[in-house]
């Protein structure tokens, strides 16, 4: 049970983690009874992720009397202080506790796309860059933009009650904590993935989802004729411009858990000599690492696309001695004798007969006594986690790949020649997780 969250910070961090001790027993005989205690401190001084935690506690009857009454409450609040991860548990509990409840939460999930939709307008209008300044009213805003001041008004008053902005009594919006990313110069800015899974380039494939259900096939490969999710992003500058862009900033977004609270909390690369970073983008999560660790070379591999952009990210990181960037395609090589191998968002983007070809071209590559690090937002059968779900759901749709499991993983790292060594949590809130792996020594 939501082991794998974001720590909060401060004196909330005993109370949750002590929590967590009970709750999973660690190193102490597990107790729920206590573990609700501790929860309980943490979620009255206002930690979400506690206030899920005791949801799930009333909604099983862990160490208190089953009531989904309580339960209800908890997620609730969770949702109401802005934790979308409570929306999940909240949906599924509403099933078990009234009809009427149930049916209004179903239509509200099928009308949740405008919620979606609503915030690429923003996005679209460069609100949020105008809202750094300070607040303003629809009105104003809409002078500057030229919007329709009451149709604004609507669409920020809806997302205001998600969170994403606030109104104050004078009916004046700022930005709430998830509205800030929606900057376009916010270190790890969503304001590119509001573009590309919303507006025109998202609906391009949203469009398409029944189709792929139907017939078992990604939106990309409907729109391409069957070549696939690279070559649809690589047919259009701007796309590929954009995807590049979403790519940089969810290494951000994902990472969280491995850069900012410090790289070898999570895993140790400080013993490794050479890594390769293979389909490592415009180099975000590589150049994070190298910081961490002097005296280590890596080399970026990726498509020609991702080539300029990579160049001035290790440039600009001041890597340019310790690091090469190499064009190429890992389903034919990868640069050879590397100790480290490291592939982050990639294998989620293949099914399973390319995941083990190219997995097959690692293993060809690795030094004997090499690692195989992916980094995926890796289904857990305890997760709370919404994320990885429609992460998984985005795979089905535009690349025609998929999220899997520590038990999916350990098969194909297996065909492809590798054993599976262990898999670590990170504290990314949106789950995920280092997947380590060594060549198989045979016979
Ligand atoms: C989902 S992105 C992940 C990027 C980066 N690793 C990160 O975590 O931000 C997948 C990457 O795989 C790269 N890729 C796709 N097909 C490839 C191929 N055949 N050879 C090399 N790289 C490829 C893409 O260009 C893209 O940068």
């Amino acid at each position: 049970m939501n082991t794998n969250k974001c720590a909060p910070s401060g004196a909330l961090v005993n109370a949750v983690w002590v929590a967590e001790v009970y709750q999973n027993g660690w190193g102490v005989p597990q107790d729920y009874s206590k573990a609700h205690k501790w929860f309980e401190a943490a979620a009255a001084a206002g930690n979400t992720d506690a206030m899920i935690d005791l949801g799930r506690l009333y909604e099983q009857g862990l160490g208190v009397a089953q009531d989904y009454g309580k339960a209800l409450e908890w997620f609730q609040k969770a949702v109401a202080a802005g934790n979308t991860d409570a929306m999940i548990n909240l949906t599924r509990l509403s099933v078990m506790d009234s009809k009427p409840e149930a049916a209004a939460r179903l239509l509200e999930l099928i009308q949740m796309r405008l919620i979606s939709e609503a915030i690429h307008v923003p996005a679209a209008l460069g609100v949020a860059d105008l809202l750094a300044a300070g607040p303003k009213s629809a009105d104003e805003l809409s002078k500057v933009i030229g919007a329709s001041a009451p149709s604004l008004r609507r669409v920020m008053r809806a997302l205001a009650s998600f969170g994403i902005f606030s109104q104050d009594s004078d009916g004046r919006f700022a930005l709430a904590p998830m509205g800030e990313f929606l900057k376009r110069d916010m270190p790890g800015s969503l304001h590119s993935a509001a573009f590309l899974f919303g507006g025109e380039t998202g609906t391009s494939t949203v469009r398409l989802f029944l189709e792929c259900v139907k017939t078992g096939r990604s939106a990309t490969h409907m729109l391409t004729g069957g070549k696939g999710s690279f070559e649809w992003i690589q047919s259009d500058p701007e796309l590929t411009k954009l995807f590049n862009a979403v790519m940089t900033s969810f290494s951000a977004v994902h990472m969280t858990g491995l850069l900012e609270t410090g790289l070898l909390e999570a895993y140790d690369f400080s013993q490794t000599k050479k890594i390769v970073d293979v389909g490592g983008g415009h180099g975000k999560i590589l150049s994070e690492i190298l910081k961490e660790n002097a005296g280590q070379r890596g080399v970026l591999f990726d498509l020609p696309h991702a080539f300029e952009g990579g160049k001035n990210t290790i440039a600009q990181a001041g890597l340019a001695d310790r690091c090469e960037v190499v064009s190429g395609d890992f389903f034919v090589s990868v640069p050879a004798g590397a100790d480290l191998y490291l592939l982050s968002r990639v294998i989620h983007d293949w099914d399973d007969e390319k995941t083990v070809a190219i997995l097959k071209v690692v293993r060809a590559a690795i030094a004997p006594h090499g690692r195989l690090i992916l980094l995926e937002t890796m289904l857990r059968p305890d997760g709370n986690t919404v994320y990885p779900l429609l992460s998984d759901l985005n795979m089905l749709l535009i690349t025609g790949g998929c999220e899997r499991t520590e038990e999916e993983y350990r098969a194909l790292y297996r065909a492809a020649g590798f054993e599976l060594t262990r898999t670590v949590a990170t504290k990314s809130p949106t789950g995920t997780t280092v997947i380590e792996g060594r060549p198989l020594v045979l016979g």
